[in-house]
């Protein structure tokens, strides 16, 4: 099983070399909601959390990068992940959309029930069902699921504690 550093290492490997992603991550000099009207689309999911203000943000990510695959750490009831599968989708790309996710908590945001997890698979099977998947694992144990170099966008939103213990490594994405 691959470990999460590893993960990291291909990605760092990858974003030492820009010119092998693409001129997609070259910086922008200037930025138009004009060229990027998916960040004014109405959001379908929004229930409570710190995301919410992101979303536009979020959005115009998926249209600047257009991933092949797209992988979220931490998701709870799905405000950030529901966005970007709501871009995928409304911009018709072919990402393929992953959600790791104990849905258990943690120790900074607190614990929760299953009724969280139950609660976003209502909204999302169905809206997005044909090109995601919420996976209910710890991200460790997801890492197995994924080859190296395998991810192009990868939304770290767990633990932050967690996040803290591989700052070395998430520093270089
Ligand atoms: C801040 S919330 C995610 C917020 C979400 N992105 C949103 O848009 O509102 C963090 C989530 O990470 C999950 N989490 C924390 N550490 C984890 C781990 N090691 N493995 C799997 N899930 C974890 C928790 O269950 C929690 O639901």
């Amino acid at each position: 099983m691959k470990s999460l550093n590893i993960l990291f290492d291909d990605v760092e490997e990858q974003s030492n070399s820009l010119a092998a992603i693409g001129p997609r991550l070259q910086p922008v000099k200037s930025f138009s909601v004009f060229d990027h009207p998916i960040c004014l689309a109405h959001p379908l999911r929004l229930t409570a959390s710190t995301w919410l203000t992101h979303i536009p943000f979020g959005m115009a990510l998926i249209d600047i990068l257009q991933p092949g695959v797209l992988v979220e750490l931490g998701t709870f009831s799905g405000v950030s992940y529901s966005a970007f599968c709501q871009a995928v989708k409304e911009l018709r790309l072919g990402t393929r959309c992953y959600a790791i996710d104990t849905w258990e908590g943690d120790a900074h945001g607190g614990y929760y029930g299953s009724e969280v997890l139950a609660d976003l698979r209502q909204h999302h099977d169905l809206l997005y069902g044909d090109f995601s998947e919420l996976i209910q694992s710890s991200f460790n144990d997801a890492l197995n699921r994924f080859e190296n170099g395998s991810i192009d966008l990868l939304h770290i939103d767990g633990l932050h504690t967690y996040v803290g213990r591989t700052e070395g490594t998430i520093r270089q994405l």
